[in-house]
């Protein structure tokens, strides 16, 4: 019993050395399965902020304007948006790298015109959504359209 016991011991102790030996044999191995695990990061990056895409397509609207009819209309009640004051709403999801979303609310494509319809009716793209119709008018949601693209 006791000499199996310590037999098997021994045979452990000699498998962990094999085993030790091979790794450290096998630092080719381990760069490999380094660079898999980089590929494998960097095929989820899509939307991580720090490599992500940005894109600003035209909107026919402006920045500025767009920040002022943000402020206007409260969007910052139910958005967390940079570079707006008091907006720190968590009712709707945080507004951070806006140009480099891939989707406006899970539901379309992230285009100029598809941001435009999404900011004056959001209802109509999604009817159960929180987001109400503000009533922006066309050139109101392409100023904010604009605005919204600077995030980056
Ligand atoms: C009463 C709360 C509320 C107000 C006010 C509001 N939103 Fe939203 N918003 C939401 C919610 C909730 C969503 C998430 C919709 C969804 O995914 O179904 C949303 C989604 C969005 C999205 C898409 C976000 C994404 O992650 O894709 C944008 C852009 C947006 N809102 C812009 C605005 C702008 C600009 C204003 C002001 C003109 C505004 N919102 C006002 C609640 C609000």
């Amino acid at each position: 019993m006791t000499l199996q016991r310590g037999s098997s011991d021994a045979c452990r102790r000699h498998a962990v050395t094999r085993y030790c030996q091979r790794v450290r044999g096998s630092s080719r191995c381990a760069a490999g399965a380094v660079t898999v695990i980089v590929l494998l990061l960097a095929g989820c990056r899509g939307n991580n902020p720090e490599y992500g895409h940005a894109y600003a397509p035209p909107t026919g609207g402006d920045p500025a304007r767009g920040l002022a009819v943000i402020q206007s209309y409260d969007c910052g009640s139910c958005h967390t948006i940079p570079g707006v004051r008091g907006a720190h709403g968590l009712v709707g999801p945080p507004l951070l790298w806006f140009s480099r979303r891939t989707y406006i609310a899970g539901e379309l494509p992230n285009t100029a015109s598809n941001l435009v319809r999404w900011v004056q009716s959001p209802t109509s793209v999604e009817p159960g959504t929180a987001m109400p119709v503000l009533g922006l008018t066309d050139q109101q949601a392409r100023d904010v359209a604009a605005f919204l693209y600077t995030l980056r």
